[in-house]
């Protein structure tokens, strides 16, 4: 199979009436990459990929396919494949000629067309299914159709909505790894909508994070997990607790910030330098802090503990009764904590935390 084409969004927006679905969305995705769109209910992601498949045609901005717009053509002229939000195969055909549909909706010789269909249903391991209607396969058996209708058609892009929604965990599991093996093999650009932010962190080269049609942050899993840069994205990608606090020291990048009730910890300030005394909210993951017995850091007692397997979380309450989860992993032999001990938290490095201006948030 040919290589996936790049894709370039250029300043996009999307309105409906009178609410803009995308927000001047810009999106470099280089060939072969994995990306996964993430955000949301109702922040853009389905009208961005109906947007780049031709289904509706934006507001603003351009769409770029291996470096030539796309705008002037319609669906069936972009070399771009898309699994919808409900999957919904055509009833009344079977898996072969729902597979088949694309192309010969493309003028595409029979004796080609039958190839390519035993070729689809053999990656998706439904060859004995080509036979078979819809109703008579099971909801996961219908997504690899789905998917193989889509990939018939070897596009440049392949648009996956929510692709996951319906099947059960196991399942999913599944899938994720099929997709991921099918886009390796067939080095297909790929875009995948989802709101699973393990899906998203765990499958994607790449991910996109959207709130209310802006795009957020595109970077690799690590870095928005890491180095959110937002509020929005540290609080939506993952666990955090997020305190108000005060900035006492300002140095660069690096903060103290003052929590209150006697607490003050270290915390990495995003974009410019905030000046002492600025107002901030500062987000710690449960798994970046520490117990400790220092005096600076998170003063509180511990309210409860819950193992859960390999982890256990700790709920910790600071005096003027602001919550603070904790998670350490578990060690063999030692008991839970004892609710009410009085411990101390502290940020696992001193950029273990961020800090974003109140203001503008
Ligand atoms: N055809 C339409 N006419 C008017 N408004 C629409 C239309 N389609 C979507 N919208 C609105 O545009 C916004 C974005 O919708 P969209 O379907 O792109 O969201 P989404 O991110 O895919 O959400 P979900 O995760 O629920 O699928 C929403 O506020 C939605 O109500
Ligand atoms: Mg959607």
């Amino acid at each position: 199979m040919a290589v996936g084409e790049a894709l370039r969004l250029t300043s996009l927006s999307h309105v409906y009436g009178s609410s803009k679905a995308v927000d001047n969305v810009s999106l470099d995705v280089a060939g072969g990459e994995l990306v996964a769109l993430l955000g949301p209910s109702g922040c853009g992601k389905t009208t961005l990929l109906r947007a780049i498949g031709g289904f509706i045609r934006q507001t603003e901005g351009q769409i770029n396919i291996g470096g030539e717009s796309v705008d002037h053509l319609p669906p069936n002229k972009r070399t771009v494949g898309i699994v919808f939000q409900n999957y919904a195969l055509f009833p009344h055909m079977t898996a072969a000629q729902n597979i088949a549909y694309g192309l010969e909706a493309r003028g595409t010789s029979r004796q080609v067309t039958q190839a390519r269909v035993s070729e689809m249903l053999a990656l998706v391991k439904l060859t004995p299914f080509g036979g078979r209607y819809p109703k008579e396969m099971s909801g996961g058996q219908q997504q690899r159709i789905a998917l193989a209708r889509a990939l018939a058609i070897r596009p440049a892009i392949l648009l996956l909505d929510e692709p996951f929604a319906a099947l059960d965990k196991n399942l999913r599991l599944d899938m994720q790894i099929e997709i991921k093996r099918i886009q390796r093999a067939s080095g297909t650009t790929t875009l995948i909508v989802t709101h699973d932010q393990e899906e998203a962190l765990s499958m994607a080269d790449r991910v996109a994070v959207f709130n209310q049609g802006r795009l957020e942050q595109f970077a690799a899993p690590s870095e928005i997990y890491d180095h959110p840069a937002s509020l929005f994205v540290n609080t939506f990608v993952g666990a955090a607790n997020t305190f108000a606090g005060q900035v006492t020291e300002s140095n660069g990048e690096q903060l103290t910030v003052d929590l209150g009730e006697g607490s003050e910890i270290p915390a990495r300030g995003i974009g410019q330098a905030i000046p002492v005394g600025s107002a901030v909210t500062v987000c710690i993951r449960p798994e970046y802090l520490r117990m400790a017995h220092d005096t600076g850091g998170i003063r509180g007692t511990v309210e409860m503990g819950l193992p859960l397997g390999a982890m256990v979380v700790y709920e910790i309450v600071m005096a003027d009764g602001r919550a603070v989860k904790i998670a350490r992993p578990r060690e063999l032999g030692a008991n839970i904590i004892a609710p009410g001990t009085a411990v101390t938290l502290v940020p696992a490095s001193p950029t273990a935390a961020t800090a974003f201006r109140a203001a503008a948030a």
